[in-house]
């Protein structure tokens, strides 16, 4: 979900004139703003070497020292999504009844290392497509 986001960037219009503090940026009402989500989660100024899938930079005491919108894959504020625990809850059901029956190997259609597919723009998409090799256990 942090190398990864499905949802790369997230919309937003400002609603009010705004000026941002630390900064001499002024944001008109009406405003369109993009929020590099991708960007974010792999700014090496916030998760040092970004590439390296490290699942202690989620402990808690380190989640503690990073802004809490450093990681946004499900948003933010009023409009975040409103299925994320449901989505937790379905991705881990079917991760353990796939894992407990099948083995699962990359084949080598598979493009390695793994690029971001351009024409997708809603939703980050693997280059190419991820394809499996999958058996029983
Ligand atoms: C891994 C799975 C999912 C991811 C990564 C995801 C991510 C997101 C993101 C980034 C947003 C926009 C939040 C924002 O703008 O701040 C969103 C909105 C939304 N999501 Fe999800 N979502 C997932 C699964 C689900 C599921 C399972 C449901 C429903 C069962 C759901 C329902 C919604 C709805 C209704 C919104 C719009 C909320 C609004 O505009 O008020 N999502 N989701």
């Amino acid at each position: 979900m942090r190398k990864y986001p499905p949802v790369p960037v997230l919309n937003r219009i400002c609603t009010k004139n705004v000026d941002l503090p630390t900064t001499n940026i002024h944001v008109p009402e009406g405003t369109s703003i993009t929020i590099p989500v991708l960007g974010l989660h792999r700014d090496p100024s916030i998760y040092p070497d970004p590439d390296k899938f490290n699942p202690e930079r989620f402990n808690e005491d380190v989640i503690a020292t990073r802004h809490p919108y450093a990681y946004l894959p499900f948003g933010e504020g009023p409009r975040m999504c409103i299925g994320m625990k449901f989505a937790y809850m379905e991705t881990k059901v079917g991760l353990v009844s796939l894992l407990s029956k099948f083995k699962f190997k990359l084949h080598s259609r598979t493009p390695v290392p793994l690029t971001f597919d351009e024409a997708s723009i809603l939703v980050l998409s693997a280059k190419g497509g991820i394809h499996l090799i999958i058996e029983q256990r």
